[in-house]
């Protein structure tokens, strides 16, 4: 008779992961809570493969965290270019400056600690603190409340704030037991990672392997044939749409007229800290800015729509050629930008649509 005690679900778990999971990615391997927050704050909201690229050179030009914090917040952004949510990438800024200003440049040892610190949530300052350090706390991301809710049979609405404290809760029974702990040090780095492998592979929103599952015969979705009614959360996240004129300014050279868009008290908006052309409303904003002699001279590119998480950018690149590149200083709200050369487009922090924009230029080519 197979076994359907949840306390075999962790020593389970630690063995599949030491055999199937993922081993070689360059994060693991590594106790450096730097490294590992980096990754970790990478693979908030990016795919694995997509960071593959990204670490590495984030790495060789901030080394540590002291380089980090020392580095102008536009470097950052621009190496965070394309990896998109810069919210991240300015937390993550900011946490370096926390880390080397308060914390004598040691990021603190226990999740509790780590939760104190810009752009760590919950999930991710656990995740870390069992890295690094082993201690005995539960992650609870995307994919790991799809596991968990499968081999619980847990049915309660996460979009209810109760329910996902409750999941928090049984996601800590399922720990490792002390005893495992003892016999096993690494046990909670391989548990860790193994639920974030089993969510990535077996355990998939779609096709789940429950045959090959390291859960199979414990979990309740399984056996009832359910998971695809795991997990539960009713409240749809409502799209809006915001409307965007772009002033493509370009000079007879090819440079382009951008500024660096500010950040709202909160620290978000839209393109905060990033570089981008003057964006307007409606494009009879656009043109009330300039003389009226340049505004014959506006060539209206294709529109684009641009999907954030919650809201759809619909963008009106309006291009505008100047051989005396002079003139745009003069125009009202256009004032406090800079002409920038496509050689200095690669080191900005850009927009992923702006910088698809000014590389297709005017004829989207
Ligand atoms: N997603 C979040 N953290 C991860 C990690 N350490 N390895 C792979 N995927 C992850």
């Amino acid at each position: 008779m197979p076994s359907t005690d949840l306390a075999d679900f962790a020593p389970r778990l630690v063995h599949w992961q030491k055999r199937h999971g993922r081993t070689t990615l360059p994060w693991q391997h590594t106790r450096d809570p730097y490294r590992v927050w980096l990754s970790e704050v990478m693979l908030q909201q990016t795919q694995v493969s997509t960071v593959l690229a990204y670490y590495p050179r984030f790495l060789q030009r901030f080394p540590t965290v002291q380089v980090l914090a020392e580095a102008s917040q536009d470097d950052v952004l621009g190496l965070w270019s394309g990896l998109g949510y810069y919210s991240r990438a300015r937390n993550l800024h900011r946490c370096a400056q926390a880390v080397v200003g308060l914390h004598g440049g040691q990021f603190p040892v226990s999740a509790q600690g780590l939760q104190t610190l810009p752009g760590i949530g919950r999930s991710t300052a656990a995740a870390i603190a069992a890295f690094c350090h082993g201690e005995r706390v539960a992650i609870l991301d995307g994919n790991v409340k799809r596991v968990l809710t499968r081999l619980l049979g847990f049915d309660g609405d996460l979009a209810q704030a109760r329910n996902e404290a409750l999941l928090w809760g049984h996601a800590s029974k399922l720990l490792p037991s002390a005893a495992l702990l003892k016999a096993q040090p690494a046990a909670m780095a391989h548990y860790t990672q193994g639920l974030m492998d089993l969510g990535a592979s077996l355990c998939s929103r779609k096709n789940p392997q429950c045959t090959l599952c390291p859960a199979s015969g414990l979990c309740q979705a399984q056996r009832s044939g359910t998971w695809h009614d795991f997990p539960v959360k009713t409240r749809k996240l409502k799209r809006t749409a915001q409307v965007m004129w772009l002033l493509l300014a370009r000079s007879a050279a090819g440079d382009v007229w951008l500024h660096k868009r500010p950040s709202a008290a909160n620290g978000q908006g839209i393109w905060a800290g990033l570089y981008a052309p003057p964006v307007f409303a409606s494009r009879t904003e656009l043109a009330a800015t300039l003389p009226r002699r340049l505004q014959t001279r506006l060539q209206d590119g294709s529109a684009l729509v641009h999907a954030l998480t919650h809201k759809d950018l619909h963008l009106h690149p309006v291009w505008l050629n100047l051989p005396m590149p002079s003139v745009l200083a003069e125009a009202g709200q256009v004032q406090d930008g800079q002409w920038l050369a496509a050689a200095q487009w690669p080191a900005l922090g850009l927009p992923a649509p702006v910088r698809q924009l000014l590389v297709s230029g005017p004829n989207g080519v």
